[in-house]
């Protein structure tokens, strides 16, 4: 297999189909900011596989713009990485028609991804929807990245991508490498809710996420609502789930002080979970604010937010296009 690039390669995307979170900055976004300095990185905005869920495109545009705004507004920077729509590199879908020839119909049908939206969408059982992990593995693999910074959610889709690579390859010749999941070896950090159920989400449980659009007193109230008790009654008493995501939460905003002074009252059982979220609330206003209102201020630069796309359109379509050479040349359908 010849060499792509200097540097290894990184392809990641997400969905516009809801907004970023705290779970989206702490699980994906921290990372891909660290990675542009290192690796050669794609990251995209996976606004085709969008309509395998949500045909109804009035407010995509409205979405995309969105997301792209909060990446940079994190720290994602156009001169490193490339940062592009999907729709924008029409050879995505030509690789996905040659990977579609390689996945079978049974594999497909039993991912469970597809397996959970076939149940919540039993009207719109439809063909690219059960051919959602091929569209993935095309995005990738037309970049022949080889690290893809995904969570455990998406690992069974990256699995695909790594067999539909393993079929092509074998069939037409060595032409992309096995992508795998990347983090720094580290383990991802899960971002609780506020109400002690489960994580952040983009969509569900909107009053326990924290969103990075949030203002102050959106913050705050949710915050404030998070679930407590009256404490504990004796010294080292193990914490409750909904306690330790509090801790959790307080960690995260990097107040490390604040931080060891609850987990002191805690175990010293004088803790008042009022003043321990009051606290928690701030350092929360402190990390979202400066996000907030730099993607704000972006998106309301549309000339600016064109340039990036195109610019990010240009350098991935690059890539797409020496991929995609070899793959018409491998799968022999170049006659000239
Ligand atoms: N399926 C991913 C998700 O739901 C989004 C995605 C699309 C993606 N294409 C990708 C992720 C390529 C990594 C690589 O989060």
């Amino acid at each position: 297999m010849e060499k792509v690039a200097d540097r290894p390669i990184v392809m990641s995307g997400i969905r516009p189909t809801g907004i970023l979170h705290l779970g989206s900055y702490f699980g994906a976004l921290k990372n891909y900011v660290r990675m542009q300095e290192e690796y050669e990185c794609y990251f995209m905005v996976a606004d085709l596989h969008s309509l395998t869920t949500h045909p109804d495109t009035k407010t995509l545009r409205q979405h995309v713009l969105h997301v792209v705004s909060e990446y940079i507004a994190c720290g994602l920077d156009p001169d490193k990485a490339a940062l592009y729509c999907q729709s924008d590199v029409y050879e995505t879908s030509e690789l996905y028609f040659y990977l579609n020839t390689l996945a079978y119909k049974g594999e497909l049908e039993k991912t469970t991804t597809f397996k959970d939206k076939a149940r919540q969408q039993p009207q719109n059982i439809n063909a690219a929807l059960l051919t959602y992990p091929v569209l993935q593995a095309a995005d990738i693999l037309l970049h022949r990245a080889l690290y893809v910074p995904v969570g455990k959610d998406q690992e069974q889709h990256l699995e695909m991508a790594r067999n539909f690579a393993a079929r092509f390859n074998h069939r037409y010749g060595e032409i992309f490498p096995e992508p795998v999941a990347f983090n720094f070896g580290e383990e991802l950090v899960k971002v609780p809710s506020l109400d002690g159920t489960g994580k952040m989400s983009k969509s569900e449980n909107q009053n326990a996420t924290l969103y990075l659009s949030d203002d102050d007193e959106l913050i705050r109230k949710k915050v404030m609502k998070a679930k407590t008790d009256q404490g504990p009654q004796e010294p080292n008493t193990p914490m409750p789930d909904y306690i330790e995501n509090i801790f959790q939460l307080m960690r995260l905003t990097g107040n490390e002080e604040a931080y060891n002074k609850f987990l002191l009252d805690y175990n010293n059982c004088n803790i008042r979970y009022g003043d321990m979220k009051k606290q928690l609330a701030e350092d929360m206003i402190r990390f979202i604010m400066p996000v907030r209102e730099k993607a704000r201020e972006i998106r309301n630069n549309e000339t600016y937010l064109k340039e990036i796309l195109e610019k990010g359109a240009a350098k991935s379509g690059k890539s797409a296009k020496n991929t995609m050479e070899l793959v018409r040349k491998a799968v022999g359908i170049k006659y000239f």
